[in-house]
């Protein structure tokens, strides 16, 4: 109990320098609410010196943050699956803090795929989702850690609910989190010796851009299809594979437009004096990782069938009658 109250009194703020990788704002997509736009916005206003970096430094997201934000904000070009833009970015950086120091790293940059059966899909999307969601988080912290050492400063990865809870259709998104998860929890131990404090967000559902735009999945519809066998293809039916648009549709429509847990929860992380090992914004996510990693699997499994209920499309094949006289 001390120790959990003493630690949460919050550090001034004195324009500590935070870098953000964010991607883009995008207009098209009509949403401005993904949480690294947001996260700038909110630092930078709480006094932060922050660096956002964004896919396209020339972008409509780019712009809108500089029009938008204080001076103290700076937008770096960072694609985090490249490493020339990672280096020049650290060299930015550097430069720009002097003996100041950087005091946090964000890794937010992220990617869904096409949320569908994992035997579905493609080779190209698990490993696309391996180089955003996890590759480029690790390259951003090794090439960034020598200012957090230096600073004493935190990493703050921002993982996902999915990836402490086993969800259907989430294959390729949910194992990259989960590597980002033990690759966090293993340099928690490791760097605290520096005196580097790390944390992982494990957020549950919000509405951001996440999910993206109609033209996205139809071009993640088409790779799909154009990566199946004769066999699998006849087996699960254009029509099922076709019908996974209604998960994207739900978690558009079911998700929280409120993305200030978040927020709250990465201020406290980079701020707190004991910031937490994890933390799990969002209505039902804590309960969720409490639950898939207490309960018995049977249990689990039977109650995540229930939730899929809504799903009832079934492969072709097991949706006509003589499959399991097939099968024996
Ligand atoms: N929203 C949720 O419910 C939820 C739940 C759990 C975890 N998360 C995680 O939270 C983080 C932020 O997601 P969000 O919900 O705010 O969605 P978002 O608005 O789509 O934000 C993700 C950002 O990452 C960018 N990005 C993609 N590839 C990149 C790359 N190679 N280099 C740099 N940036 C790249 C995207 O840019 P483009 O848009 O230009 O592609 C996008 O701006 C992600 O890691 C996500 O997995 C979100």
């Amino acid at each position: 109990m001390y120790t959990y109250f003493s630690g949460q009194e919050l550090l001034p703020v004195d324009q500590k320098a935070v870098l953000i990788t964010e991607g883009a704002f995008d207009e098209a997509g009509g949403c401005d609410s993904g949480f690294g736009h947001g996260l700038a916005k909110y630092l930078d206003e709480l006094g932060f010196t922050v660096f956002a970096g964004v896919l396209d430094e020339q972008g409509s997201g780019a712009e809108e943050l500089r029009r938008t934000c204080s001076k103290h904000l700076s937008v770096l070009q960072l694609n985090i699956t490249n490493t020339q833009e990672i280096q020049e970015a650290y060299s930015k950086v550097k430069e720009k803090v002097q003996n100041k120091g950087l005091w946090a790293v964000i890794n937010n940059a992220g990617v869904l795929g096409l949320p569908t059966d994992g035997e579905l899909i493609p080779m190209t999307e698990y490993k696309r989702c391996m180089a955003v969601n996890f590759f480029g988080a690790v390259e951003v912290t090794k090439a960034f850690l020598p200012l957090l050492r230096k600073s004493k400063g935190r990493l703050v990865n921002i993982s996902s609910m999915a990836g402490g809870v086993p969800m259907q259709k989430m294959a390729a998104y949910g194992s990259s989190k989960a590597a980002l998860i033990m690759f966090s929890s293993i340099l928690r131990q490791e760097l605290s010796k520096w005196g580097v404090k790390v944390s992982v967000i494990q957020p549950g559902g919000f509405k951001t851009n996440i999910s993206g735009t109609s033209q996205m999945w139809e071009t993640l519809e088409r790779t799909v299809l154009d990566n199946l066998s004769p066999e699998v293809q006849e087996d699960y039916g254009q029509d099922y594979i076709l019908s996974e648009r209604s998960l994207l549709r739900l978690m558009k429509t079911c998700t929280d437009p409120d993305i200030s847990p978040v927020l709250l929860d990465v201020r406290h992380a980079i701020s707190a004096q004991s910031p937490f090992a994890f933390y799990a914004p969002g209505k039902l996510s804590y309960p969720w990782l409490c639950f898939a990693s207490f309960s018995p699997t049977g249990i689990f499994d039977y109650l995540s069938r229930k939730i899929h209920s809504y799903d009832k499309k079934m492969p072709r094949v097991l949706s006509t009658s003589n499959w399991e006289n097939e099968a024996m």
